[in-house]
């Protein structure tokens, strides 16, 4: 009987189980495969070889039974756990492009010899770039007999046209963007609302339009203070909106001029400086720059005036929507889409057909060299969606009165 590992790896998000669910149907069609979950994503591979004795080997594995699995693909999270565990750390340390290389060959093909300590003989990395990074390098270096499947509440992949966990994410900050409005209406506030997203804007994009957000900031396109956020809001108020809803990505930053010109809580040297995690990611949500933007805009006198002489009030709030987009039960949309790559992914497995992603190109599933669907995807600022989300920040200040 062969034995097909399952991991998760990076932050969770909603689909995780549905491919899980999805990789255990076909497995279960298939016959003559036992699906075992690995742990805690990478976590037990980054151990040395000598510690992975037969103890932790039970602690961290799980044989998955689908028939005490029902309906699996319903539940939100991930029944066998996640970390940010990078066997790779080491490599992101190095400089010489020659030792990084040479050192990636030597984790890559230690990771790809614990196979038979963990009793698998393959293995489904189911994560974002980092996790199907890990499994990319296992499959350049070692030949493992792997394969991926696309995750994150962040869409930045490049192999696929939507990961899983995506549109659950991005309904739950268009939810909360759209009932912001009721508060925001009643006070006659400002709120800024931080959107997670890391250096991709999908999140806040979808949602931002979607919700209908008066102003949306996105990484890919640096803002000016004065004009993407100061200029509007005074239009706004002139033309008799009373409240204001802005989109802010986690990951979005003034253009060098305007931070130098107007922020006085932020410097150029804390966002360089931004802690990093185990991947050499920023921690983006950790500048807070929400908070930040509402400062400046709360010691805005010009603003606090001319709202005056609109006869709004000026209140200004920052919410950071943080995990909450990441909980909760998977949308239709991913319950299904996380369902196709679960299935696909054990396919390739039981097809041979190794170091492959599972990914969506239009309607269909097709496998891509893990290696460049791994690569990063960002929106593309030329794109029709940009350009719609600046018209509708545009139509509405320039557009008539609004009821008072
Ligand atoms: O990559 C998914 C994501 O939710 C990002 O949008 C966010 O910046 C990051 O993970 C948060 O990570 P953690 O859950 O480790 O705080």
């Amino acid at each position: 009987m062969m034995r097909v590992g399952i991991l998760t790896g990076g932050g969770d998000c909603p689909g995780l189980n549905a491919v899980i669910y999805g990789a255990l149907l076909r497995a279960f069609k298939e016959g003559s495969v036992e699906t075992v979950g690995i742990k805690k994503g990478w976590e037990v591979f980054a151990m040395n070889k000598q510690d992975i004795t037969p103890e932790v080997v039970k602690r961290y594995t799980r044989v998955l039974d689908i028939g005490e699995l029902d309906n699996l693909h319903t539940q939100g999270g991930t029944i066998i756990y996640t970390s940010r565990s990078n066997p790779f750390k080491a490599v992101a340390r190095l400089k010489d492009p020659k030792e990084k290389e040479e050192k990636s060959r030597e984790i890559g093909q230690d990771l790809a010899s614990k196979f038979g300590l963990l009793g698998i003989d393959a293995l489904i990395a189911v994560g974002g770039d980092d996790t199907c990074g890990v499994a990319a390098a296992m499959y350049r270096f070692a030949k493992a007999r792997i394969c991926a499947c696309p995750k994150t509440i962040d869409n930045d992949l490049a192999g696929t046209d939507y990961t899983f966990g995506f549109f659950s994410g991005t309904q739950l900050a268009s939810d909360t963007l759209d009932n912001l409005k009721t508060t925001a209406s009643s006070h006659q506030r400002v709120f800024v609302v931080e959107v997670m997203g890391r250096d991709a804007g999908w999140l806040t994009l979808y949602s931002g339009i979607s919700s209908g957000s008066d102003i949306i900031l996105l990484p890919e396109t640096p803002f000016d203070f004065r004009r993407d956020i100061v200029e509007v809001l005074k239009a706004r108020a002139s033309a008799g909106y009373k409240y204001h809803i802005i989109a802010f990505s986690e990951g979005a930053y003034p253009t060098k001029e305007s931070l130098e010109r107007d922020f006085t809580v932020i410097s150029r040297k804390d966002i360089d400086e931004c802690p990093r995690d185990v991947f050499g990611n920023p921690l983006l949500a950790k500048l807070n720059l929400a908070s930040k933007i509402a400062k400046e805009l709360k010691k805005r006198e010009d603003l606090k005036k001319h709202f005056e002489e609109s006869d709004s009030n000026y209140e200004v709030r920052d919410v950071v929507l943080g995990h909450t987009m990441r909980a909760g039960s998977p949308g239709v949309y991913d319950r299904i889409l996380g369902l196709r790559y679960g299935y696909h992914a054990m396919g390739y497995i039981l097809e041979g057909n190794f170091g492959k992603m599972a990914s969506l190109q239009g309607t269909e599933i097709k496998p891509v060299d893990i290696i460049e669907g791994a690569k990063k995807k960002l929106v593309n600022p030329q794109s029709d969606l940009v350009e719609i989300k600046e018209m509708l920040t545009a139509v509405k200040y320039k557009s008539k009165k609004q009821a008072r």
